[in-house]
């Protein structure tokens, strides 16, 4: 039985990486109208409230959402509004998931595929896509979910893969699917997310993606710490592969303003891209 529950870090920096690439994504994919496909391999909860006792046992959204404002990150705005959409009001009461923000952009010809393998999440997540026909959700297991849709029949798909990490060999799967996924829809976008708990697993990931073959992939990494293998996860990121043409340069921007707002010490950027056209 898996333990990891998102709740307990929903809002941290890494989720603030992760949903600040997502909304890019999102945004830029529903401008065509032409009908999108977007899967969630391991959506979690969906939505989740910051005043609970899960999310208060180590507050870890006070280092990562709770640093924002519209103010300081006008160039977040349509991040930070949906934030504030979820909160339904001024105070910071609830962060959104990934499923919850996709929604929002959906559209009456758009679908959302949605992965959850935990019961108690699962439930929370069913509960929350209640009655949209656009979103059908799934208690199994996202990988093999994901590549059951590929190619999707639109021909445009999003894809985000972000696992918990909590057995070791779900580096080597993650890696092992996005290869096979890509080979099915080489066109999709995907978005990928990591931890940074162990540098040599991250090495080891990029160096398998690179020799894959696959084109058209960058880095978006953030780091709080400097690489150590005493102190959980220090750094966090995306590896975008088809990426919108805007996403990188928007990246280059908000990568060293967004480090000097979070609670860091001896905390770097990363903003690369990994393999060209
Ligand atoms: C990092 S959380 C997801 C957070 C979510 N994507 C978001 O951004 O709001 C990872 C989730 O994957 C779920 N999970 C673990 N193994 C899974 C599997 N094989 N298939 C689907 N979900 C899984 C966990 O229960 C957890 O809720």
């Amino acid at each position: 039985m898996l333990s990891y529950r998102h709740g307990f870090h929903a809002g941290n920096f890494a989720d603030v990486l992760k949903h600040i690439v997502l909304v890019e994504l999102l945004d830029y994919l529903t401008r065509k109208d032409k009908p999108l496909e977007y899967i969630d391999s391991h959506a979690g909860a969906g939505l989740y409230r910051l005043t609970s006792a899960q999310a208060n046992k180590t507050a870890e959204y006070e280092g990562g959402i709770a640093r924002l404002s519209e103010e300081a990150f006008p160039e977040l705005s349509q991040y930070l509004s949906l934030v504030r959409e979820a909160c339904g009001g001024s105070r910071l009461s609830h962060y959104p998931g990934s499923p919850w923000l996709a929604r929002h952009y959906l559209r009456s010809t758009d679908r959302a595929w949605l992965y959850e393998a935990h019961p108690a999440d699962f439930a929370t997540l069913e509960q929350l896509m209640e009655r949209d026909n656009r979103v059908r959700c799934q208690q199994s297991d996202g990988l093999k979910g994901l590549l059951s849709h590929l190619p999707p029949t639109s021909k445009r798909g999003l894809v985000l893969i972000d696992p918990s990490y909590e057995v070791k060999s779900d580096y080597q799967q993650v890696v092992d699917h996005l290869i096979k996924a890509h080979r099915k829809f080489p066109a999709g976008v995907y978005a990928l997310w990591y931890p940074v708990v162990d540098r040599q697993r991250i090495d080891r990931m990029e160096q398998q993606l690179l020799k894959s073959g696959i084109r058209r992939m960058q880095l978006f990494e953030l780091a709080v710490q400097a690489d150590s293998r005493e102190h959980g996860m220090t750094a966090s990121g995306m590896i975008v592969i088809n990426p919108p043409w805007t996403l990188f340069e928007s990246m280059q921007q908000l990568l060293p303003k967004l480090l000097g707002k979070l609670d860091q010490q001896d905390g770097f950027y990363r903003c690369e891209q990994l393999a060209g056209e």
